[in-house]
């Protein structure tokens, strides 16, 4: 049914038409105030919806993720990451014959440039792998300068694949370089998860071969980590491609995006955070530490969820088979006790803050040796399904527009410039 918000101003009375549970910003502006046509001040875009989406339906107060309408448990139990980043790019999960030829097309991609490769290479051994990918993902557009040309629907998809392709590949580069070691070339007779677990880890072995439960954890985190609605880094690659950008200059607002504490660089955080407490008995005591107001509890909370993460459910079940094979990570007795005592203080449960994904996926990728510089570069790859989803969404919406908010202006007026020896 059609509502309509009536807003009185003075002796004006105004009609604003309600859809979709939302009024038009622009609406508002034919009210006049003393500042001007009035606008929303929303810092943080808490309650302000940017675009129009089809992709990721989210219910925070339900605990409920969606992709294309998929709940996210089937998705996990059932499907592969390649099959989902079809999904998400395309809007309905392929047949046999869609998928066979997806998968190759995507495997055709996996190789980078080698000048791509020398990027990395070039940069400082110590330097965060974030940063190496986020310099090797820019110069990819100087490679396909054809990946400019938005409007054409062909060069739209081909570098989308191989976007989503040669991530993996610059990001096992970006952790090998740290390392020292070679790298290791994509294989084509391997598929994405088991030719990416060995472009990180394969030594000198004539074949590599991952063992199955790990390709299926790691396939599974990839799936709970594709896309996630209109979250910080999405919002960044969406605001970067309304300014007609391709596809890799835009996914790098992403990854920049992701980047930070309190977004994809929170699994790394939590395991600072663990080896910090460093163990069981100091739990109490670092929990009174985050209610007075001392730390957070990373990996709890989020911006959407306020009842429960339903990819943390999953997460846990896949810790758990990681640990089978890698032995149980001794940091995960402290994250469980955390977990406990939060759950049942007044502090967490009034905040309704409850763990997220990245409280469990860090002690994953710890206990696969990766160094936790590396975890949100474990976060970006399969992000990058998201990104590129949204990124076409975006480029195709009529509707959209350069994104440019406002501001309210908060300095000095009018002032004349004085010369140096007069200040
Ligand atoms: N530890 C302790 N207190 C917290 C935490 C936390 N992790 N998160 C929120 N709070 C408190 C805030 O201090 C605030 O308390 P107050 O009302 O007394 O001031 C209240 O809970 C509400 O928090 P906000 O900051 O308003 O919540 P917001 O939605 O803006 O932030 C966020 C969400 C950024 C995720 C926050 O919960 C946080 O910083 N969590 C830790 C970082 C983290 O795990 N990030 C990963 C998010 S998931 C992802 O990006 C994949």
């Amino acid at each position: 049914m059609a509502k309509t918000l009536y807003v009185r101003s003075g002796s004006e009375e105004h009609e604003l038409a309600v859809t979709d549970g939302t009024i038009r910003a622009s609406d508002l502006r034919r009210i006049s105030t003393d500042a001007g046509p009035l606008a929303t001040y929303d810092p943080g875009l808490l309650n302000t919806a940017s675009c129009r989406s089809s992709i990721t339906y989210i219910d925070g107060d339900a605990g409920i993720l969606e992709y294309r309408g998929y709940p996210i448990e089937q998705l996990a139990e059932k499907s592969t990451y390649l099959e989902v980043a079809y999904l998400l790019l395309k809007g309905e999960l392929p047949n046999a014959a869609q998928l066979a030829t997806w998968e190759n097309e995507v495997n055709h991609h996996r190789l980078v440039h080698e000048n791509a490769k020398d990027i990395i290479t070039k940069s400082r051994y110590d330097s965060h792998p974030m940063g190496k990918l986020m310099s090797a993902v820019a110069s990819l557009h100087a490679f396909y300068p054809s990946s400019r040309n938005i409007t054409d629907a062909c060069e739209r998809e081909l570098n989308m694949v191989r976007l989503l392709a040669k991530m993996p590949t610059l990001a096992a580069f970006a952790y090998r370089h740290s390392l020292g070691r070679n790298y290791v070339y994509p294989s084509d007779e391997l598929g994405f998860v088991e030719n990416f677990l060995s472009m990180l880890f394969k030594r000198q072995e004539r074949h590599f071969i991952a063992d199955e439960r790990l390709v299926r954890a790691i396939d599974v985190l990839f799936i709970l980590h594709a896309d996630h609605e209109q979250n910080c880094s999405t919002n960044a690659v969406r605001a970067v491609a309304s300014a007609g950008n391709d596809p890799y200059t835009s996914a790098v607002a992403g990854i920049a995006a992701l980047f930070g504490p309190l977004h994809g660089g929170a699994n790394e955080a939590v395991l600072k955070m663990l080896s910090e407490i460093g163990s069981v008995d100091r739990v109490p005591e670092f929990i009174e530490g985050v209610k007075a107001g001392q730390a957070k509890l990373m990996g709890f909370g989020h911006r959407v969820y306020k009842n429960y993460d339903p990819r943390a459910r999953i997460i846990k079940k896949s810790a758990d088979e990681v640990f089978e094979v890698t032995g149980v990570n001794p940091r995960l007795a402290i994250a469980q006790e955390l977990e406990r005592i939060a759950l049942n203080d007044e502090y967490f449960v009034s905040r309704k803050l409850y763990p997220n994904v990245d409280f469990y996926s860090g002690l994953i990728y710890e206990a696969l040796k990766f160094p936790p510089a590396m975890f949100t570069v474990m976060f970006a790859v399969p992000r990058t399904a998201g990104w590129v989803a949204q990124w076409q969404e975006g480029v195709l919406d009529p509707e959209q527009k350069i994104t440019r908010p406002k501001q309210i202006y908060t300095g000095l007026r009018g002032r004349d410039y004085a010369a140096l020896d007069a200040r």
